[in-house]
Order: structure tokens, then C-alpha cells, then sequence
């Protein structure tokens, strides 16, 4: 498979490249693209890993050599978030790089799968799906905000609260990707008791745990480490599904929930995207209304990306 990385010069990009170099199956293609001079260098330094992932970088203007034959996208293009900052401070600058990088990829590999990592995510999905649907090529099973990070984020912070191995945590992370729009459902996990007071603790601390790197970091940026991680977990995931093992993600998806029209819940995964877009279960009381709170919020976001296409 040919995996393509928009953005791969950046923190997510490189970080998210070496991995896919070292975990992609043999045989695998990787190209970087980043309109960053450096992102050949980049290529030629992971090309020195002694894997059978063959890799090649792009510069430039023009993404389209990077992306031809490309099964999987991922885009991480754009600019972080800095200390003070809101996922939605970022919409001018990405909103135009996601609309433009779109637009190539519908004209050069309009079947692949693509990953939508660059922030607003509750945004720049919608503007994904709208240049797509202008160029005729849409599929909503192919087109993903990955939410991925919430997901390891939830993973690890319950397994350090509660004294667990994180491998051990499965759980659904619902909404959407950003503050109160990001749901983890911790009265789903089985076996796991909280108190009110620590699920309402548990629930903050995720929902702000992307601001708590901002903040570490200073003004260097925002989470690019735990990110390449979570885009790792997700294209493999998606690498996996082509090969026809069983795969479920969770994913900000277009078409599977009554609340709105994009919305993060379970998916399984197969040969060309989502199979099918999983109900995400009991929720309790606190969870219920979490979910109500967050859907004026989610809907401004969705129909914000719908208006700038
Ligand atoms: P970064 O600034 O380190 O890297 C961004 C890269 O995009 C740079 O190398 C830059 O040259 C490149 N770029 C800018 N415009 C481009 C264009 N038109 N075409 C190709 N490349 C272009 O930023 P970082 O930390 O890698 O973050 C990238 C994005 O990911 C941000 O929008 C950030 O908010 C988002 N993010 C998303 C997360 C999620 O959970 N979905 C988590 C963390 C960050």
C-alpha cells in the first residue's frame, strides 16, 4: 500500500513518518510531502532505516507527484495551536490549506482513504467533504477525522488513575475533537469504577489534555509526539482492514449518528474504509447530557466548514 503524509516536514509529520517507516508491512510505499524544502532531507534520513518500506520526499508548490497511486492520505498540514490558543484560532490559516490540499487529492487519487489530522478537525472534515463532493469523487467511508489522540489520551490517564496496564483499556471516544465536543465514555469500561467525582475529573483532564502539552511546550507548539503515535495507530489500522483483519476505531465520521452530520464514534474498518459506523452503546445520565452540551458547538463547526467551501 502507499501511504502519502501532507504535512511531513512538521512535528506530527516526522514523528508520524518513522513510524509508518518502521511499522508499515514490507513491501509498503511512503511519500512525504510538506511545502517545506527539507522535506526530501527528511525522506533520505528515514530511507536509512533498514526496513522494506520504500520512501521518497516532495517539496514544493504542488503536493500531486507525492500523491499519485496513494491508497491512504494522511494530512497534518497547517499551523499548531500556541499557549492561549483554541483549536478554532487555527481555522483561517488551515481551513485554505486543507480546502487546497483537498482539491489535489480528489484530482490525483480520489479513492483513497484520507485521514484528517490538521485542526479545527470538527472543521476541516466538512471541508474535506465539501471539495470533494465539487469534484464528484466523494465517499463518505473513505474520509476521517482522526480522533485517535483522545483515544490514547483516555487509554493512558485511566490506566495511570486506576493502577493498569493501558493495553488493557478499550473505550469509545465520542463527539467530536475539541473541548467539550470530545466525549470518552468512561461508564462503558468494564470492570472500572469511578465516583461521580472522578469521572467528571476524568472527563476534564481528557477533554483539556491537548491545551495541558500547549502549555508545557510554551509556545514550541502542540502535542507532535502522542499525535504521530495516534496516526500510527490509525493508518495501521486502516493498513490492517485492507488486509482483511477485523479492525473497529473510533473516528469523526460523516453519515452515522443521529446528533450530527460528522460525529466520532466506533467504526469498523475494511478493504475500502468504513464498513460500517458502530452504535456507541449505554451511556449514562452524565454522559447524556455531555452529549446534549455539546452539540451547539459541534453543529457552529460543522456548518462553519460547510459555509467556507
Ligand atoms: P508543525 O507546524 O510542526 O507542522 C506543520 C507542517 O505543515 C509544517 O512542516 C509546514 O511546512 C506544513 N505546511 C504548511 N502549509 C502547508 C501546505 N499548504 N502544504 C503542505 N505542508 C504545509 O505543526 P504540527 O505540530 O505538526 O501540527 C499540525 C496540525 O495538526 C496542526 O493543525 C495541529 O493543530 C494539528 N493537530 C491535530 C491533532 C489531532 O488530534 N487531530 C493533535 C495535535 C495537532
Amino acid at each position: 500500500m502507499k501511504v502519502a503524509v501532507l504535512g511531513a516536514a512538521g512535528g506530527i509529520g516526522q514523528a508520524l513518518s518513522l513510524l509508518l517507516k518502521t511499522q508499515l508491512p514490507a513491501g509498503s510505499e511512503l511519500s512525504l510531502y510538506d511545502i517545506a524544502p527539507v522535506t526530501p532531507g527528511v525522506a533520505v534520513d528515514l530511507s536509512h532505516i533498514p526496513t522494506q518500506v520504500a520512501i521518497k520526499g516532495f517539496a514544493g508548490e504542488d503536493p500531486s507527484p507525492a500523491l499519485e497511486g496513494a491508497d491512504i492520505v494522511l494530512i497534518s498540514a497547517g499551523v499548531a495551536r500556541k499557549p492561549g490558543m483554541d483549536r478554532s484560532d487555527l481555522f483561517n490559516i488551515n481551513a485554505g490549506i486543507v480546502k487546497n490540499l483537498i482539491e489535489k487529492v480528489a484530482a490525483t487519487c480520489p479513492k483513497a482513504c484520507i485521514g484528517i489530522i490538521t485542526n479545527p478537525v470538527n472543521t476541516t472534515v466538512p471541508i474535506a467533504a465539501e471539495v470533494l463532493k465539487k469534484a464528484g469523487v466523494y465517499d463518505p467511508a473513505k474520509l476521517f477525522g482522526v480522533t485517535t489522540l483522545d483515544v490514547i489520551r483516555s487509554e493512558t490517564f485511566i490506566a495511570e488513575a486506576k493502577g493498569l496496564n493501558p493495553a488493557d483499556i478499550k473505550l469509545n471516544v465520542i463527539g467530536g475533537h475539541s473541548g467539550v465536543t470530545i466525549l470518552p465514555l468512561l461508564s462503558q469500561l468494564e470492570g472500572i469504577s469511578f465516583t461521580d467525582e472522578e469521572i467528571a475529573a476524568m472527563t476534564t483532564r481528557i477533554q483539556n489534555a491537548g491545551t495541558e502539552v500547549v502549555e508545557a511546550k510554551a509556545g514550541g507548539g502542540s502535542a507532535t509526539l502522542s499525535m504521530g503515535q495516534a496516526a500510527a495507530r490509525f493508518c495501521l489500522s486502516l493498513v490492517k482492514a485492507a488486509q482483511g483483519e477485523e479492525v473497529v476505531e473510533c473516528a469523526y465520521v460523516d453519515g452515522g449518528s443521529e446528533h450530527a452530520q460528522f460525529f466520532a464514534q466506533p467504526v469498523r474498518l475494511g478493504a475500502q474504509g468504513v464498513v460500517e459506523i458502530l452504535p456507541y452503546g449505554e451511556v449514562s445520565e452524565f454522559e447524556k447530557q455531555a452529549i446534549d452540551g455539546m452539540l451547539d458547538t459541534l453543529h457552529g463547526d460543522i456548518e462553519k466548514g460547510i459555509e467556507f467551501v
